[in-house]
């Protein structure tokens, strides 16, 4: 694999790979023996055209952890706000010797472009392209949820998922659709009908506009954040209209059984999709998926640069 650009790249054997990895890497970074070795003397490049906290920090421990050198790159603050286009940006990158570049855009579609533009030689990662997909957030997730219900092992067989809120506008949604069905887990998005992208159907994967009704046999939910600065109509009348019917409150999580975990990619709007107390129960993995992330960026930035499976 020369780049990671959607979940539909994945097979269940090559994600399982990038799982195994993680697993390997995560012991040996709790073994305490500092950085590990095998990406010295290579650059990975962070290029961020939109905000990020979670996938930018993780990807640049992730790849320090690997003993990389680390160019990170914010557009705001840099020559694209004189007008710079995405190929100069990327010509002077591989001017830099990018060996990876790892890309966030608002556009859909714009680390498709990079990747097969020719303007760069080395992989690109997709850390998330405007509603489209978050193929490695994907992967996180599914890192979670085999932690906390295959013993971290396998695949996701048997596994059911509620993810609930903003689909429409969500690329963690589409990524985790994808990918959890990959890996034999069901899935079943929940959300209002306006917050449910046309063509829903064709994903795979159940349909509910009922939260209370979709809780008592899963063995985890993810809720999304409403994404407010994505929304340019009215989706539903208000805030606390929408909190009564999809946010994730203890009454509601009292339905779920008692195994079941409560995940949310972040950031979260707390009192919006989630309470705060919810967020913080002993049932959310919420903190948990963040430290998985440096993991797994780690497997992937390790697969996309050379390494092989077993040699981590
Ligand atoms: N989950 C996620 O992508 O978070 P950030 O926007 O903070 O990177």
């Amino acid at each position: 694999m020369k780049h990671l650009l959607s979940a539909t790249d994945l097979t269940r054997d090559s994600a399982i790979t990038i799982l195994d990895t993680a697993s390997q890497l995560a012991a040996a970074t709790a073994q305490g023996v500092g950085k590990l070795p095998p990406l010295r003397g290579r650059t990975v490049v962070n290029l961020f055209y939109e905000d990020s906290t979670r996938t930018r920090t993780s990807f640049e421990a992730a790849a320090k952890r690997l003993s990389a050198d680390v160019i990170n790159f914010s557009a705001k603050g840099s020559s694209v706000s004189k007008g710079e286009s995405l190929k100069d940006t990327a010509l002077t990158l591989e001017a830099m010797g990018a060996d990876a570049v790892v890309i966030r855009h608002h556009s859909s579609g714009a680390p498709h472009r990079l990747a097969n533009s020719g303007w760069i030689s080395g992989g690109v990662v997709n850390a998330g392209d405007g509603t489209h997909e978050h193929p490695t957030q994907a992967l996180l997730d599914a890192y979670t949820l085999r932690r906390h219900l295959r013993d971290n092992n396998g695949d996701l067989s048997g596994v059911k998922v509620a993810i609930v809120g903003d689909v429409l506008h969500s690329r963690v949604a589409r990524s985790n659709a994808i990918l959890l069905q990959t890996l034999g887990a069901s899935v079943r998005l929940v959300g209002p009908p306006t917050l449910l992208p046309f063509g829903v159907e064709t994903w795979g994967c159940e349909v509910s506009y009922d939260l209370d009704g979709a809780l008592d046999d899963v063995d985890a939910v993810m809720m999304l954040r409403v994404q407010r600065e994505r929304m340019n109509a009215a989706y539903f009348p208000s805030a606390h209209e929408y909190s009564n019917r999809y946010g994730l409150n203890s009454a509601r999580a009292a339905r779920m059984p008692e195994h079941a975990i409560v995940m949310h990619p972040g950031p979260m709007n707390r009192g919006m999709e989630i309470t705060a107390d919810v967020a913080d129960s002993k049932r959310s993995v919420i903190v948990e998926q963040v430290s998985n992330g440096v993991s797994v960026r780690m497997a992937v930035l390790y697969l996309l640069l050379g390494g092989t499976e077993g040699t981590a």
